[in-house]
């Protein structure tokens, strides 16, 4: 690793989505200077091809590395599960990657053995069934429910949340009978923590709800500090890129950061 501490750390997502897994970093680590890329010309990511995220995901790390970022995490559970081995391979030896999946699997598998544990997340990671897998191998007696819930993240991105349309789309999910029964619910999808509220207020407090967010920032701040990699002091403004500007993901980006953040349009596939 090259890569002094006080740089940037650099963060990525289709959209809004990882904006969540952004606020917990700057919240457990506010001495770190955070480089986000929505890449927003391409949301949602959840019905692309394992290729098209690999090149999406490879081109914005180059973008984190020109931009000179210590570490990049992907804040997509969708390119985490497509995507993540393809980037161990190219950057692996200059910067950390970290993904938002195997936090959260240490997380769940160190709980309970015996209980019931639904998934929710997009077309895409549920396909690939890698949070069935990797629970599984830690904890075999786990029950495992998973259903993609293709609308959420899209319905996030369009502003619909705390209102009777999303209200309905997340009932009409949630009452599934794939979901019947579970005791814990993972939000294998980075936008969802935006609609966590409206999810627990379905469940009544009868069932978990996880989100990697905060599980997501304690894992890079282990990882960091195995490495040396720890900021002092914050000295630059975080910075936000889209490659398409969207009015809904300034307005985001402001509620979550509190602060007047200037959003930049990097039209990166046009070069
Ligand atoms: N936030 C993303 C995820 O965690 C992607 C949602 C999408 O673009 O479909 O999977």
């Amino acid at each position: 690793m090259v890569i002094p501490a006080n740089q940037p750390i650099g963060i990525f997502d289709s959209g809004i989505g990882g904006l969540t897994v952004a606020k917990a970093i700057a919240d457990q680590l506010p001495q770190e200077q955070l480089i986000y890329f929505g890449d927003t010309a391409h949301l949602p990511y959840g019905d692309k091809s394992t290729q098209a995220i690999c090149q999406y995901s490879t081109r914005i790390s180059n973008f984190l590395l020109d931009k000179g970022c210590k570490a990049i995490i992907i804040a997509c559970n969708t390119a985490s599960s497509f995507a993540y081995h393809h980037l161990q391979e190219q950057f692996a030896s200059k910067v950390p990657i970290i993904n938002v999946i195997d936090p959260v699997i240490d997380h769940v598998a160190g709980g309970p053995a015996e209980q019931c544990v639904g998934v929710i997340g997009t077309k895409g990671t549920i396909g690939s069934d890698i949070y069935a897998r990797k629970l599984r191998e830690k904890s075999p007696s786990l029950d495992i429910r998973s259903l993609a819930t293709a609308l959420l993240a899209p319905m996030i991105e369009e502003g619909f949340v705390d209102d009777e349309i999303s209200d309905t789309v997340i009932r009409k999910y949630l009452s599934d009978a794939r979901l019947t029964g579970i005791q814990s619910l993972i939000l294998a999808c980075t936008h969802y923590p935006i609609i966590k509220s409206q999810i627990e207020k379905y469940y009544q407090g009868k069932v978990t709800v996880f989100e990697a967010a905060s599980i997501v920032a304690s894992a890079v701040h282990r990882q960091l500090q195995s490495l040396d990699l720890l900021n002092e002091a914050l000295s630059e403004m975080h910075r936000f890129y889209v490659s398409d500007y969207t009015e809904f993901f300034e307005k985001t980006t402001k509620v979550f950061f509190r602060q007047s953040i200037h959003l930049e349009h990097y039209p990166i596939w046009d070069n």
